[in-house]
């Protein structure tokens, strides 16, 4: 008979405590301990693969084939399709699109039988979806189940070359306790199905709803047990982004863009001008814009700023597509190097279009938002800059500088502002488009240093 033990698990990272506590220690959230007990003796389909050590210099190396997911944006996003026998795990609020994205994906996908498992939807309810979409629903067989041993038989018997699991938090695992969705259960549920998968040669997608925090609920341990991480992300209005977070099969940088219309998900075809806003005449004061590179794309990126009097005694930062650590970090160097006060100043920072900000080569273009906005200066609507900024207020070279630059000016940015690139002479550090420091750059961009320098 299988041991049992009692261990307490915390839902939002999956650590795990031998007591009760109420707040995680590892992640600081306060009554999230669940209890859970666990069974020593549960039988996985993967502790029955036979393996034995081999020397690596006798190994083959096997290129695994790659299925056409039948959408540009996702096959982009997966490095160049989906792997063949891979599994990859959906994450996204509730609503966003997932299971949108995975119905479209199985009507268009290259493969000839796809398994839909759902344990959110009925079926007439999946039927409804599909005919609003015009998909051709022949080569999909639905099946509406959420208990794992069931699902995993259906999968041995029907042999599909995909299988969509809708969502893993409906998935239930009758050895590891009865509630659906907690730390035990994804994870019991998630290993066996991507074990199923292996064994019969199927391709997997699971999804999985993400907490307000933007966590994948439950545990970040689910991460581990696929092959690849994406996450759908909203944008501004109907836009959509998808992302990979990990792609053992590819880069995790490259981005998937759509639109949530009447009926489904639509491609973007241009994304130039997603980013940006269209406008008359001169900019305002505190809009600034960034040559960003996501993957293999490159977009022009508008970065807005608000500085107003802090509203308590301390300064507050509310930025939610750029991390706000990130934008005290430039507010302290701008207030070191540029002598410009931000201290007893609210900060306000978003992106056009909702995108999400990581790129350091955006330090620059936000940076000199900030500054726009400090002053009420605003920027020439002819600079788009592209540069990091280190502590010491240099501006750090970016990569694909050149790249940047020639897009930048494609898109109708008269002035590409950043680094001396290595390639460069180093007469061109007088160039009005290349800059050393914080200081440079604003001296170059707003021209008379006595007039801007001190703030209003
Ligand atoms: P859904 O795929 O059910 O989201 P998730 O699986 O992530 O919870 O999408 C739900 C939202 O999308 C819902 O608000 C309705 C909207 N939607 C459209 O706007 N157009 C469509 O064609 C479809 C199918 C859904
Ligand atoms: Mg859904």
């Amino acid at each position: 008979m299988a041991k049992e033990k009692t261990v307490y698990i915390c839902s939002e990272c999956g650590h795990k405590e031998s007591k009760w506590a109420g707040r995680c220690v590892a992640c600081g959230s306060w009554n999230t301990f669940t209890e859970e007990s666990i069974k020593t003796k549960l039988k996985f389909s993967s502790s029955e693969r036979n393996s034995e050590p081999v020397a690596l210099s006798r190994v083959t190396a096997e290129e695994k084939g790659r299925i056409d997911c039948g959408s540009e944006e996702m096959n982009h996003v997966l490095g160049g399709g989906l792997t063949a026998d891979s599994s990859v795990l959906l994450g996204g609020r509730p609503g966003i699109g997932k299971s949108t994205l995975l119905l479209q994906t199985a009507a268009a996908a290259k493969v000839s039988s796809i398994l839909y498992v759902s344990g959110e939807e009925s079926a007439s309810q999946i039927k409804s979806r599909a005919d609003r979409l015009g998909i051709n629903p022949q080569r999909i067989t639905l099946f509406i189940e959420t208990d794992l041993e069931k699902i995993s038989s259906a999968v041995r018997s029907v042999k599909p070359e995909l299988l969509i699991v809708d969502s893993i938090q409906t998935v239930v695992c009758k050895e590891a306790g009865i509630i659906p969705g907690t730390v035990n259960q994804l994870k019991f549920s998630a290993c066996e199905l991507v074990s199923v998968c292996k064994e019969i040669g199927a391709a997997l997608f699971l999804t999985a709803h993400v907490t307000k925090e933007g966590v994948i609920a439950g545990p970040k341990l689910l991460e581990h047990l696929v092959d690849t991480v994406l996450y759908f992300e909203d944008g501004a209005d109907v836009l959509r982004i998808l992302r990979a977070e990990k792609n053992r099969f590819g880069a995790v940088d490259e981005l998937g863009l759509f639109t949530m219309e009447e009926n489904g998900l639509k491609e973007v075809e241009n994304p130039s001008c997603l980013f940006t806003v269209s406008r008359e005449g001169a900019l305002p004061a505190g809009v600034a814009c960034a040559m960003i590179m996501e993957g293999s794309r490159m977009l022009p990126i508008e970065i807005q700023a608000l500085v107003t009097p802090a509203q308590s005694s301390l300064s507050r930062v509310f930025s939610d597509k750029i991390d706000g650590k990130r934008v005290s970090r430039i507010a302290a160097v701008l207030e070191k190097h540029a002598g410009m006060k931000f201290s007893d100043r609210d900060l306000y920072v978003n992106v056009a279009g909702g995108m999400r900000l990581n790129e350091p080569a955006a330090d620059l273009a936000l940076a000199v938002a900030l500054h726009s906005s400090r002053t009420g200066i605003p920027v020439p609507r002819s600079v788009i800059l592209a540069g990091e900024l280190s502590l010491a207020g240099e501006v750090r070279p970016v990569r694909f500088a050149e790249k940047r630059e020639k897009a930048a000016l494609k898109a109708g940015y008269g002035r590409f502002i950043g680094p001396r690139r290595p390639d460069q002479p180093a007469s061109s550090k007088n160039s009005p488009n290349t800059v050393s420091d914080i200081g440079d750059c604003i001296r170059k961009i707003f021209r008379a240093p006595d007039e801007n320098g001190s703030p209003k």
